[in-house]
């Protein structure tokens, strides 16, 4: 059943306390008195969309044992997905110029390269990895690289799975990269873009939760995790850093967001080596296993 939209009720402000800390507790995502209009709009979808007429009515729901896939569907309904292909173009400079060439040699000698894409959103960020590879390695189908995309959200990892893109959300890909790693789809009223085989082929997405347990084994060369800690408290931001350190390889790299920084007296190893980039020392450890 589905309510109008003028037959919306009001969330009052014990309500939304209760959905702000619900949110927090399930994805760390912070929410102040100033987003209440914001949050309200998004969980009115959610009422409307189960026929259910009330706030309270819909805390219960997601409290209880029923509402667990609810849950879910609400912390996908707050959560921010804006995501480009190639955003912040300075970290897949560096990636080819600087992380590659060592990562390649060690996988042409026989070894194994992780990387993971904490927060992928749709797929644009891994799909920017995966092309940035493949532009300076031809023979990558031959190596053993893998990427792995992860995010809360089940609905974004949908649409990253098919990785299909409208032109607009192709304005940053040059014609080089669109006419190697797209082919062109019809969408009814015009034409979509879809990642080839290649790229698809090196990224592997799955649902995963930053604030609970990350069950992969091993270590990753290079991990991003960009503009997701930004809708984070303070607190459960600097429980993740020592989080990421302990996954990834000696001398591998973290990339993080354009206004995200690891603060200076943290207790980690990660160094900074060029704009929201940061690197550990090397020592020697195996790569992640992902499956
Ligand atoms: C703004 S997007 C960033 C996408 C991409 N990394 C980029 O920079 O373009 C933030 C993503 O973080 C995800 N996210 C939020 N909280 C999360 C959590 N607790 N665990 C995993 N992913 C989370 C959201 O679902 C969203 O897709």
């Amino acid at each position: 059943m589905h309510l109008p939209s003028h037959l919306s009720p009001e969330m009052s402000d014990t309500e939304f306390s209760a959905i702000a800390e619900i949110a927090h507790r399930e994805a760390g995502l912070v929410f102040t008195q100033g987003k209440a209009s914001l949050v309200q709009s998004r969980i009115n979808r959610r009422l409307r969309k189960l026929g259910i007429s009330s706030f309270s009515q819909y805390i219960s729901l997601i409290s209880s044992q029923q509402g667990e896939n609810e849950l879910k569907l609400m912390i996908s309904s707050l959560t921010t997905n804006i995501s480009s292909f190639l955003r912040e173009s300075h970290h897949f400079e560096i990636l080819a110029d600087k992380v590659l060439p060592q990562l390649l040699s060690y996988a042409r000698a026989g070894g194994r390269v992780r990387i993971w894409s904490a927060g992928c959103s749709t797929g644009q960020e891994p799909y920017s990895i995966a092309m940035t590879i493949c532009s300076v390695a031809p023979d990558v189908e031959a190596l053993d690289i893998k990427i792995l995309a992860t995010d809360i959200d089940e609905n974004v990892l949908n649409t990253a799975r098919v990785g299909t893109y409208s032109e607009r959300e192709l304005a940053n890909i040059d014609s080089n990269y669109r006419n190697n790693f797209f082919s062109k789809t019809q969408n009814g009223s015009g034409t979509d873009f879809q990642v080839t085989n290649q790229i698809r082929n090196l990224v592997f997405f799955r649902e995963l939760n930053l604030l609970r347990n990350w069950p992969m084994k091993g270590f990753f060369d290079v991990i991003f995790c960009r503009n997701v800690v930004i809708y984070f408290d303070e607190g459960t931001q600097l429980s993740l850093w020592p989080r990421f350190e302990s996954v990834t390889a000696s001398g591998g790299w973290l990339f993080v967001g354009h206004s995200e920084r690891l603060p200076e007296k943290l207790d980690t190893h990660f160094q900074n080596v060029g704009p929201t980039t940061y690197r550990l020392p090397n020592k020697s450890n195996t790569s992640a296993e992902l499956e």
